[in-house]
């Protein structure tokens, strides 16, 4: 698909169809978010890809209970992809202090949505997930305290008929401009 179209195509998916979603397309995606830019080229990430259903149900089980419950949506996403912000290399991380700027959350934000977009790309739904039990993901995963997961990616195939009303977005106007603010 040509991008423009893709991204117009793109929208979040909170429905999934009970399908397994093929190891190849996974790694397709990943090849995608490996190949994004980052600061520095420090390429702050890494990914868990839980696709085990008896894992993956017991993650979304303690990732998405109490206050995180609105999102337990994800329960019925075949895949749940979590992305740990790795530790920036020594200039983006002093690059990053001197400017204020969290270059490692951009970096992320960069590979997520090129996961995302060619998660689409092949038919695939997603969802970003920000609001979820971290410390459970970490536990049931055995990833160390000290990491940060900032971010999830619920993965599967679902049925277009059935997506919600698309959401609004400010107009060109609004959010952009030329030659000033
Ligand atoms: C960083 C980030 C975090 C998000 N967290 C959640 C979430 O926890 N639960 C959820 O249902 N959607 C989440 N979303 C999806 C947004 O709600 C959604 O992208 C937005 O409403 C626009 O809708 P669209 O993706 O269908 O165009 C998140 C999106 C981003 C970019």
């Amino acid at each position: 698909m040509a991008l423009l179209d893709l991204i117009k195509h793109r929208k979040s998916v909170r429905d999934f169809l009970d399908r397994p979603v093929e190891r190849e397309k996974i790694m397709v995606c990943l090849e995608a978010a490996r190949l994004a830019p980052s600061a520095c080229n420090s390429q702050p990430w890494k990914f868990i890809v839980v696709d085990d259903k008896q894992l993956k149900d017991k993650l979304c089980a303690a990732a998405f209970s109490g206050i995180y419950s609105m999102n337990s949506f994800c329960k019925v996403a075949p895949v749940i992809v979590v992305v740990i912000s790795e530790k920036t290399n020594f200039l983006a991380r002093i690059g990053g202090m001197f400017r204020g700027t969290k270059y490692y959350l951009i970096d992320i934000g960069i590979a997520v949505e090129h996961f995302v977009l060619q998660a689409e790309d092949l038919g695939l739904g997603t969802c970003w997930i920000g609001w979820f039990n971290e410390r459970a993901v970490k536990s049931i995963l055995g990833v160390p305290q000290n990491k940060k997961i900032d971010i999830l990616i619920a993965l599967g195939y679902y049925d277009r008929e059935k997506l919600g009303s698309e959401h609004g977005r400010e107009p060109i106007g609004k959010i952009a401009s030329f030659n000033s603010y």
